[in-house]
């Protein structure tokens, strides 16, 4: 925008001045060629007014010539007196065509070699009509014209550039509040939802700038509206759990009674886990020991791992392992993959959870099993299930690993079903560098 803005000022500048400093220009140099003529023509009627009042005798012959060279040299124009009888006083000049025409009488102007002669007729000198002649050079016509041009042309030029120079400072009067603008809601657009601009500038932009603000406040309202009935939907979990334990406690063996009661415990845990994670005001951005935590999810899927006849291989390099993954939020991942074997693999088929770490950082956790794999289209996109389900959980595990700086990909294991590979990247990575998978 500075750019157009300099360049339309410019073109218009330069218009508004062509069009005055041309016929300003001419107008100088016709003003300089009238002042040469009328100074010429000034120093030629002063010795003519001595002609007219000469005498014939040699002492005013004398006076006549040393007025002639006087005139001459104060006006800087050659001055000379053509007498009727052929005597020619003052500067050296020939008798032209010209001359004689003015000694008929009439005063005039004429081109002579390298200038012009003014001629002018004096009746009523001693013998008849004498003519005084000035000679005016081609160069006494411009004289100080090009000077005068050059002043003009820079005049032109500097008030082009300090026309540049305002119009610039406009522009970025206006460009920095709308780029200030641009950053936040770039901040926005990447979840910093306290980003707010500073209205100034121009008053479109200021008003821009509130309505941007007025939009982000929305935005975190409605989102926090948003969470408020996550939370509520989640908390009517609460009845049916209700149930279930009541349930649980009635049951006549002790041993399956404390069994039921310990399960309905983690449910009632992670259902208050969700309420507390949906109403949490923003993500911060926690990171935790990925040894520990797949450790501790593996343990759980092993019991039933082992109620559904499965065998299970667990290959965890030591730890810790620091990740840039909130511990819930990966135990989460984990669950939703180790619940997907569970899920879509029959009884019995075997699975392995490996963890390692990535050179340079982060680590990559690999479920495996031995079920019937992916299909063709798998994965489905985030709310497809090929088995009536919500379709979630891989898209869960991938938006934590991609939050984390990190991707997940799917293929065919070792074992010949399906397998799931998750980077995860380190905390110190975060947000300076992507895992390239
Ligand atoms: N280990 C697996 N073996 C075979 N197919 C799988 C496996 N894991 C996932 N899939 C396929 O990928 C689909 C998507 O899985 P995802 O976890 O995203 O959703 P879901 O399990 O169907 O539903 P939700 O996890 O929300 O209950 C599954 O429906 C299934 O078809
Ligand atoms: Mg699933």
């Amino acid at each position: 925008m500075r750019r157009w803005l300099a360049v339309l000022v410019a073109a218009t500048t330069s218009l508004v001045l062509v069009s005055l400093l041309v016929p300003l220009a001419l107008l100088v140099r016709s003003v300089a060629h009238s002042e040469a003529v009328a100074s010429a023509s000034r120093a030629a009627e002063s010795v003519a007014v001595a002609v007219g009042a000469m005498d014939a005798d040699a002492a005013d012959e004398e006076t006549l010539r040393l007025t002639a060279e006087q005139a001459g040299a104060s006006s800087g124009h050659p001055v000379t007196v053509f007498l009727a009888d052929g005597r020619v006083l003052g500067a050296a000049a020939a008798r032209t065509r010209a001359v004689d025409l003015a000694a008929r009488g009439r005063s005039l102007t004429a081109a002579a070699p390298g200038g012009r002669e003014i001629l002018v007729a004096v009746q009523g000198a001693p013998g008849g009509t004498a003519v005084v002649r000035a000679f005016l050079g081609d160069g006494d016509l411009d004289r100080g014209v090009h000077r005068t041009w050059l002043a003009l042309l820079i005049l032109g030029v500097a008030l082009v550039g300090l026309g540049i120079l305002v119009a610039d400072r406009l522009a970025r009067a206006v460009v920095r509040p709308t780029t200030a603008l641009a950053q936040v809601s770039h901040r926005l657009a990447k979840g910093d939802l306290t980003a707010r601009a500073t209205p100034q500038g121009p008053p479109e932009v200021r008003t821009a700038g509130l309505a941007l603000n007025h939009l982000a406040g929305r935005i975190s309202d409605l989102l926090a509206e948003e969470r408020e009935t996550v939370a509520d939907v989640s908390h009517r979990l609460r009845t049916p759990l209700t149930g279930l334990r009541l349930e649980a406690e009635s049951l006549t063996d002790p041993g399956e009674a404390a069994r039921m009661e310990a399960r309905v415990d983690a449910l009632e845990r992670a259902v208050t886990a969700v309420i507390n994670d949906v109403r949490r005001r923003s993500r911060e951005r926690a990171s935790c020991d990925a040894v520990a935590v797949v450790r501790d999810r593996a343990e759980f899927w092993s019991v039933l791992a082992e109620d559904q006849s499965r065998t299970f291989a667990l290959d965890l390099v030591p730890g810790p392992l620091p990740v840039a993954v909130p511990a819930e939020d990966l135990a989460g991942c984990v669950d939703a993959l180790l619940g997907n074997v569970f899920a879509h693999t029959p009884d019995g088929a075997s699975f392995r959870v490996r963890l390692t770490s990535r050179p340079g950082g982060g680590v990559a956790l690999t479920i495996s099993d031995a079920g019937p794999g992916f299909g063709p289209g798998d994965p489905p996109r985030r709310g497809e299930s090929g088995a009536g389900s919500t379709g979630l959980g891989l898209d869960i595990a991938r938006r934590a690993a991609e939050d984390s700086g990190g991707s997940l990909a799917v293929g065919r294991s070792d074992l010949g079903g399906a397998e799931v590979r998750l980077l995860l990247g380190s905390p110190v990575a975060r947000g300076e560098q992507r895992l390239d998978g």
